[in-house]
């Protein structure tokens, strides 16, 4: 076996936005930064976000400042966003706004040259700047020009297994490339995680094949890190059915934020139901569990779904404003969206849980461990609103990356451990010499009907009990897994990684689901269908059955004056 040493300063694990956007700042302050991903970083996971990224510019509608950006991520979160992590990302917005266009952002401008800036679900101004709906595809190639400018080196086919620690400090991380099977062990004084969320583990979610499997959750629990409200999970309202392969593909917010209407079989624009002062600029959560109803109620399409039309929209802006979701729907069902509706159903799009991290620079209780993105936690509570997930890798891929560049500057010396590197190492060997009979594929399919089925938009007490029971037998299963890479490479024993992560987030998701009996945003609880105040709390999970409950700040009075209510109105869960 060749396992090669690479000592860096800083490794990024994760080569999306967020990712990239640390090690941009860290390169720009002359620190040894080395990426490290699982994918090609030209198809990371951002390049699929659509619709666009907040940040209060003011552009459009005057009125708008950060504070009321701050004061409508809070509301809509439900209340369980930390105040001073929304306060941190809606004031330095519009500065990660301006590195962007520093980068050579190509955002879609008014014919005097301002930004453009749309609707989006539940804000009170227009505040998000696009570039068609490939804005995530658009901020990942600027992100990846500049790193190539500031020769960052970037090893895309590189899956860690291990975060390296010592007595609670980082000190690197094992791994193995993808096409090779060589391994890696890296010496870093900081690891920065940026390996997304936990989707995955549902049928049909936004998240491709083999991305979003819960990496992060695996490593940074392993690595003595934690887990914030891993319940929470958004499931976006408009996902594609078919085909079956692709199902949970996403339809823009875009698509709602133009004037996009939704209806069931029957022609009813339902939302007037839920929300009808904001009918479908209502918020995910509630539009998410409105056509869940619709669909549990019977009003339905046959396939299962409700419909989605902007065909009433003038040609030119769907070409315009909804490239992306005009030539999706032609390439995956040869239909045209400026002439026909669209099927949709919920599908299971971002983790607004994810690992435990402070407010002041995202580190993690772990000496040396830092979290970024979807992999973070503590913006979004229990419903994100859309375009904040954009804004908050720039402003806190920035935060992290000069947190990053001075603990580095601060160490004499770096205390490795052989103890926690041949754990690292034998996990491996055990792994590549595993020859059972349970097959990694079919087991990553049982976990992820056992999600859907129990943990899915409405869950209850018996289901999430269910979910746990078949859980422990997918676990048994297993260990008994063969594992088999072939002359095309070592996916196999990626997928054997990734299994292991979905199983943890999906143990982590389920036991704090059950330990939340209230609904609230996107978590809908049919046995306790009212918010509950004293559950206003985040739940905090290290590990089988250890879930703490983490006190709330107060949010300040200047941000707290611009919110309305926080309330379920709408919502009906049966
Ligand atoms: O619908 C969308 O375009 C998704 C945007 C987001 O998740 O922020």
């Amino acid at each position: 076996m060749t396992e090669q040493r690479i000592a860096t300063s800083v490794l990024v694990i994760g080569s999306g936005g967020a990712g990239l956007r640390a090690a941009i700042e860290l390169a720009e302050r002359g620190v040894d930064v080395l990426v490290v991903g699982k994918r090609s970083k030209a198809d990371a996971h951002t390049a699929l976000a659509a619709g666009g990224i907040n940040a209060a510019l003011a552009t459009m509608d005057p009125s708008d400042t950060w504070q009321q950006h701050a004061a409508d991520t809070i509301k809509e979160s439900y209340l369980l966003a930390n105040p001073e992590i929304v306060r941190v990302v809606t004031e330095h917005a519009a500065r990660g706004i301006e590195d962007l266009e520093r980068y050579g952002m190509p955002f879609a401008r008014e014919e005097d040259g301002r930004i453009s800036q749309r609707f989006f679900g539940a804000h009170t101004f227009r505040r998000t700047s696009f570039a068609g709906d490939y804005t995530g595809l658009e901020i990942q190639r600027t992100l990846v020009n500049r790193a190539a400018q500031l020769d960052i080196p970037i090893h895309d086919t590189c899956y860690i297994t291990r975060i390296l620690v010592r007595d609670n400090v980082v000190f690197g991380a094992y791994g193995f490339d993808l096409d090779t099977g060589k391994r890696y062990v890296f010496h870093a004084d900081v690891v920065i995680l940026a390996a997304g969320g936990h989707t995955r583990i549902w049928r049909r979610t936004s998240s491709r094949r083999d991305e979003n499997t819960g990496d992060s959750f695996r490593l940074a629990v392993l690595a003595g890190g934690r887990i914030r409200d891993p319940e929470l999970v958004q499931f976006h309202p408009s996902g594609l059915i078919e085909p079956e392969n692709a199902a949970g593909t996403l339809v823009s917010e875009a698509a709602r934020g133009e004037g996009g209407i939704l209806t069931n079989d029957a022609g009813e624009r339902f939302m007037a139901r839920y929300d009808p002062q904001r009918m479908e600029l209502s918020t995910r959560d509630r539009i998410a569990l409105a056509a869940y109803t619709e669909i549990k109620e019977g009003r339905g399409t046959p396939n299962g779904g409700v419909w989605l039309d902007v065909s009433h929209l003038p040609r030119e802006q769907i070409m315009q404003r909804l490239p992306r979701v005009y030539q999706t729907l032609l390439e995956l069902q040869m239909k045209d969206i400026t002439r026909e509706a669209v099927e949709i159903a919920p599908t299971a799009h971002y983790s607004m849980g994810g690992v435990w991290v402070s407010p002041a620079d995202h580190s993690t209780g772990v000496e040396g461990l830092y979290a970024i993105g979807e992999a973070s936690s503590g913006l979004h509570g229990a419903n994100r609103l859309g375009g904040n997930s954009l804004i908050e890798l720039l402003v806190y891929g920035r935060i992290v990356g000069e947190a990053a560049a001075e603990y580095s500057a601060s160490l004499s010396a770096q205390q490795r451990s052989h103890s926690a590197l041949d754990e690292a190492r034998s996990e491996v060997d055990d792994l590549l010499a595993a020859d059972g009979q349970e097959n990694v594929r079919a087991l990553q399919r049982a976990l992820r009907n056992t999600m859907t089925e129990h943990a899915g938009v409405v869950r209850d007490e018996t289901g999430l009990r269910k979910g746990l029971a078949e859980l422990d037998e997918i676990e048994e299963r297993i260990r008994d897994v063969g594992v088999h890479p072939d002359l095309a490479g070592f996916q196999d024993l990626a997928h054997a990684f990734d299994l292991k992560s979905s199983a943890l987030s999906a143990r982590a998701t389920l036991e704090c689901a059950l330990e939340r009996r209230e609904t609230r945003g996107c978590h809908n609880r049919s046995d306790h269908p009212d918010m509950d105040p004293a559950q206003q709390v985040n739940l905090v999970w290290s590990g089988p059955g250890r879930i703490e409950r983490e006190e709330i700040p107060a949010v300040p009075e200047e941000i707290a004056s611009l919110m309305r209510d926080v309330d379920t109105a709408g919502k009906l869960v049966e």
